[in-house]
């Protein structure tokens, strides 16, 4: 996980990529979010302090935008497809089956930072409608019956790295 030491220095070799002007204000948050993965809050600060615009100004434009996320990623970022084929073969109830499943709503991250979600448009494996992704792997013809089979695998592993984890300090 970067720290914000590390992410203040992104923002910045960022911001020296572009001039001081109001117009640059999505492409900048769209660049730190494609870097740091999501806007923190002092990444917001310091391009609201770079174009000289208000803090509440930048953050409504942030937020006005659903594509940007003010929380970072999970370690298992589970992107369900909503495209018209997924859709229409049931990508809602995937969806909901998912929110239940990880007790988290769509666009938030877990506590424990393993696992967040989120809907996205097609991402052109129509043939397998409906697609969820967790982790760049995909999981075609999904029902909501096979989601919680499918989480299986990532709840696994990140419970034995929590172990190794555990059993490191203890050494
Ligand atoms: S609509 Fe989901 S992959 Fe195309």
């Amino acid at each position: 996980m970067i720290t914000e030491e590390q992410a203040s220095e992104a923002v910045a070799e960022i911001l020296g990529h572009y001039e001081k002007e109001k117009k640059n204000l999505i492409p900048l948050l769209q660049e730190v979010q494609t870097r740091l993965g999501y806007l923190p809050r002092k990444a917001l600060q310091e391009i609201a302090d770079f174009l000289k615009m208000p803090d509440v100004e930048v953050w409504g434009v942030a937020t006005f935008y659903n594509q940007f996320r003010f929380v970072p990623l999970g370690k298992y970022h589970t992107v369900v497809c909503m495209g018209t084929a997924c859709h229409l073969a049931g990508g809602r109830l995937i969806l909901e089956a998912l929110e239940r499943e990880l007790n988290i709503k769509v666009g938030e991250t877990a506590e424990d930072g393993n696992f967040s979600l989120e809907r996205v448009a097609c991402i052109g494996c129509c043939m397998l409608a409906p697609v969820v992704v967790t982790k760049d792997r995909i999981h075609p013809k999904m029902t909501p019956f096979k989601v919680e089979e499918a989480l299986i695998p990532y709840k696994q592993e990140a419970e034995g790295e929590l172990e190794e984890g555990k059993s490191k300090s203890q050494n």
